[in-house]
């Protein structure tokens, strides 16, 4: 794997497994909160309380997942690929840590993460792994009441994206897992993939939206699936 270079993309499918949901499933986040009243600007500014509640549960739940075999087997991958002067980079959409806690390194979080908040008035980032309220006070400037999951709200602008696109231009394949491929920009990763001449693969449990743009896909739970897939790598190296 001397130089191979491999972009993978994951959404929440990867860690539906962990007990982490999904959003689009039959019974994901989305069919019970409204997306506009806790993943919007606007929701925020209407009622801060009830965008704490929804991402405070989110945090608590966290805190006792575990990765899952998918989430191993990728950091198996980057480990072997950075020993073989290979490079893995890890693009998520999901604001968990299993991706961390599975012990992968290169990780780009673009939709944040929700151990993390900042203040909504000077913008200083703070690690943070439980309740998050209305009386809580920036370290930074002292404002009470403005701090926010640091979390990328629909409408606001992905982190990373221009390292992103670099990395998709220079890949020699990229993987998307667990994603429905609903959501832009992350949707659109696997035609700028192609545009670039990249390989492209999909690995979910069953084709999203975009299957018809890869040139690969294996359908079925990311546990099975995905270390599958790292052992057919390693093998082929
Ligand atoms: N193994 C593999 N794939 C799975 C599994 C599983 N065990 N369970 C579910 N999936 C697949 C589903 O088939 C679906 O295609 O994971 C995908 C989950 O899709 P979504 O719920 O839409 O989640 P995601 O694609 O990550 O959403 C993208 O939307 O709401 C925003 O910011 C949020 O990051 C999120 C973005």
């Amino acid at each position: 794997m001397q130089g191979v270079r491999i972009v993978v993309l994951t959404g929440a499918g990867i860690s539906a497994e962990s007990g982490m949901g999904t959003f689009r499933d039959k019974d994901g986040i989305w069919t019970k909160v409204p997306l506009e009243d806790v993943a919007t600007p606007e929701g925020f500014a209407r009622n801060p309380q009830l965008v704490h509640d929804f991402y405070n549960a989110r945090r608590a739940a966290l805190k006792p997942a575990k990765p899952n075999a998918a989430h191993f087997a990728l950091a198996e991958l980057e480990r072997a690929m950075r020993d073989a002067g290979g490079d893995l980079l890890i693009v998520t959409q999901n604001v968990d840590n299993l991706h961390e806690k599975a012990g992968s390194e290169n990780v780009l979080h673009m939709h944040g993460e929700l151990t993390k908040v900042f203040c909504g008035s000077c913008h200083h980032k703070l690690d943070w792994f439980d309740d998050l309220g209305l009386v809580d006070v920036c370290g930074h400037c002292g404002k009470e009441g403005l701090m926010r999951p640091d979390v990328v709200w629909f409408g606001e602008m992905p982190y990373h994206m221009e390292n992103i696109y670099q990395a998709l231009g220079q890949a020699d394949l990229f993987v998307s897992i667990g994603t429905s491929g609903s959501v832009y920009p992350a949707a659109g990763f696997v035609n700028e993939a192609r545009m670039n001449g990249v390989s492209t693969l999909e690995l979910n449990l069953e084709p999203s939206e975009n299957a018809h743009a890869f040139d690969d896909g294996r359908y079925g739970a990311a546990s099975e699936i995905v270390p599958a897939w790292v052992d057919d790598v390693l093998k082929s190296a």
